[in-house]
């Protein structure tokens, strides 16, 4: 599925996306797909707009919720979402990946901290959560900047690329969820 609402913090908004979005979806992935690889390992030398369309459908996990992340001057930059719900256990992955040009102003730790209020808010989840590679600092860097707390590191919890990777584990509770102003 994908997000059911747009979300926006009058900085970064993450809307869902309608497959009217795959072509230029499909191009951005394309042209950074060196920026992407090996952390997002969907980002195949072959991606095309079917792969788009595929992503758009919620074919690939039927449970994501998955937004665009659009910047100020209304331009796709990348996407978020969450993924691998767990219903029984009240969890789900948070995941993110923003464009070269648009990285180093703060983009995806915003869209990180609307999705975690999205996933307790709207989805009702009692914990979300952020993993990535002990290799993937600049991805440790948005957690570490999120409202989420780091929780400690597993051994070999992913594989990327045929690679199995230490993984850190951040999350936030929804007791934790910061109070609107
Ligand atoms: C991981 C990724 C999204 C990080 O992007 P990013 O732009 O570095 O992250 P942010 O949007 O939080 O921006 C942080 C930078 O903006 C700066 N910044 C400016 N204004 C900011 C603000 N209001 N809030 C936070 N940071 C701000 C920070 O100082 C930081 O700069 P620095 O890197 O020079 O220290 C990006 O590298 C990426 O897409 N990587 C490939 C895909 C990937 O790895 N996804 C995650 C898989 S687990």
């Amino acid at each position: 599925m994908t997000g059911l609402r747009t979300l926006t913090d009058g900085v970064v908004t993450l809307r869902p996306p309608t497959e009217a979005d795959a072509e230029t979806m499909a191009g951005i992935v394309s042209r950074c797909r060196d920026h992407l690889w090996p952390w997002m390992v969907w980002a195949t030398p072959d991606y095309a707009t079917e792969d788009a369309l595929f992503w758009i459908r919620g074919e690939a996990d039927p449970t994501a919720h998955n937004f665009i992340v659009v910047d100020e001057t209304n331009a796709p930059v990348g996407s978020a979402g969450l993924n691998r719900f767990v219903t029984q256990d009240s969890h789900a992955d948070l995941g993110y990946w923003i464009a070269p040009e648009a990285c180093g102003r703060g983009l995806a730790t915003r869209a990180t901290n609307l999705l975690l209020r999205y996933g307790i808010e709207d989805a009702g989840l009692n914990r979300v959560e952020i993993w990535m590679s002990t290799q993937n600092e600049p991805s440790r860097a948005v957690a570490e900047r999120s409202w989420a707390t780091y929780e400690g590191t597993l051994r070999q919890y992913l594989v990327l690329d045929g690679e199995a990777h230490d993984a850190h584990c951040y999350s936030l509770l929804a007791e934790e969820l910061p109070q609107l102003d």
